[in-house]
C-alpha cells in the first residue's frame, strides 16, 4: 500500500507518468469511465474546501467509483472528541482510499499509520498540499510544456501558504529553475525551506517586496491569497491582506507568454479584469486538478 502525504514521496519520473495518464484521460475519458467500479473514495475534510474535495469526488465518479465522507469536522464524531487515528482506522474499513484535509500539520501522516487503505494528504495546516502541487505541475506542463530553465515567481503569503511550500520542493528537482519570492517582510518564505531545500540543491533565488520590479523576468507568476485562517491577530491580516493586487496594468510589463497561476480561492489579489487575459491560467488549473487526481487515484489503487 502506498500513501501520498508529501510531494517528495513521488519521484520526478512518477510525476511525469501521472501527468501522462492525466493527458490520456483528457484525450480518452471513455476508456477510464468504469475502471474504479466497486471502489469507494472517502473524503474526510476537517477544513473547508471547494476545489480539492469536489474535484476528488468528481474524479472518483468519472472513474466509475463511489464516494462517501464528510465536509466539516462538526458532522463527524471528531466533534465528540474522536481522534484522527480512530476516525481513519474506522473509515478504512468502509472505503478503498481516503483523501483527508486537516488544519493540523502532520494529521494525514498520523492517519496513514492507522489506515488499512491509501491515505492522500488533501492539505494539512500551513505545511503541504501535494495534490495541489500535482495540479500546478500538470498546468505548467500543459501551458508551457517544460519545467527546466523556468523563472517562477511566488507572490503573496509565502509564510502560511502550504501550496507554495509543496511547489517549491517539487520544482527544486528540475534543472536550472530560478525562484523569485515576492512578499511582505512578515510573510516571507520560511527559512527552513531555504536552508533545507534551496541551498543544498543550489537553486538560484531572490527575495523582494516589489512585484513590479521582477514581473518582466517571470515565466510563471504563482499568486496566493493571504491565509486569514492562519493569523493570530486580525489587525495584522487586515494590514497585509491587500499587499499585492494583480491588475491588467501590472501585467503590462510581463512576458507575452507568461502564465499566472493561483491555487484559488482568490480574495482580492487578482482583479477580475485579469481573467480574460490568455495568460491567466488559474481556472484551467482548477479544471486540470480533476484529471491529475483521477490519475493519482488509479495509481494508488494499483489500477494503472
Ligand atoms: N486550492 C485549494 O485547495 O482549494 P480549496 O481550498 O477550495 O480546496
Amino acid at each position: 500500500m502506498r500513501n501520498l502525504i508529501d510531494i517528495l514521496e513521488l519521484s520526478v519520473e512518477e510525476i511525469g507518468e501521472l501527468m501522462g495518464i492525466a493527458d490520456d484521460i483528457i484525450e480518452r475519458p471513455e476508456a477510464y469511465s468504469d475502471i474504479c467500479k466497486g471502489k469507494k473514495l472517502a473524503t474526510l475534510f476537517f477544513e473547508p474546501s471547494t476545489r480539492t474535495r469536489l474535484s476528488f469526488e468528481a474524479a472518483m465518479y468519472e472513474l466509475g467509483g463511489n464516494v462517501l465522507g464528510f465536509s466539516e469536522a462538526n458532522s463527524s464524531s471528531a466533534a465528540k472528541g474522536e481522534s484522527v487515528s480512530d476516525t481513519v482506522r474506522i473509515v478504512s474499513y468502509y472505503a478503498d482510499i481516503i483523501a483527508m484535509r486537516h488544519p493540523k500539520e502532520g494529521a494525514p501522516l498520523v492517519a496513514s499509520y492507522a489506515s488499512d487503505v491509501p491515505v492522500i494528504n488533501a492539505g494539512d495546516g500551513g505545511h503541504n498540499h501535494p495534490t495541489q502541487t500535482l495540479t500546478d505541475l500538470f498546468t505548467i506542463k500543459r501551458e508551457i510544456g517544460h519545467f527546466d530553465g523556468l523563472t517562477v515567481g511566488f507572490c503573496g503569503d509565502l509564510k502560511f501558504g502550504r501550496t507554495v511550500h509543496s511547489l517549491l520542493c517539487a520544482l527544486a528537482r528540475y534543472k536550472n529553475v530560478k525562484m523569485v519570492f515576492i512578499s511582505p517582510e512578515e510573510l516571507k518564505m520560511p527559512d527552513y525551506l531555504i536552508q533545507e531545500v534551496l541551498i543544498p540543491n543550489n537553486i538560484e533565488y531572490v527575495e523582494t517586496t516589489s512585484l513590479d520590479e521582477v514581473m518582466p523576468q517571470l515565466d510563471v507568476l504563482y499568486m496566493t491569497r493571504v491565509q486569514k485562517e492562519r493569523f493570530f491577530n486580525e489587525a495584522d491580516y487586515i494590514r497585509l491582506k491587500d499587499s499585492y493586487i494583480l491588475t491588467p496594468e501590472k501585467l503590462a510589463s510581463a512576458k507575452a507568454d507568461m502564465r499566472v497561476l493561483h491555487p484559488l480561492p482568490r480574495v482580492n489579489e487578482i482583479a477580475n479584469t485579469v481573467d480574460k487575459d490568455e495568460r491567466a491560467a488559474y481556472f484551467r488549473q482548477a479544471k486540470n486538478g480533476k484529471y491529475i487526481r483521477m490519475a493519482l487515484i488509479l495509481r494508488l489503487l494499483g489500477l494503472k
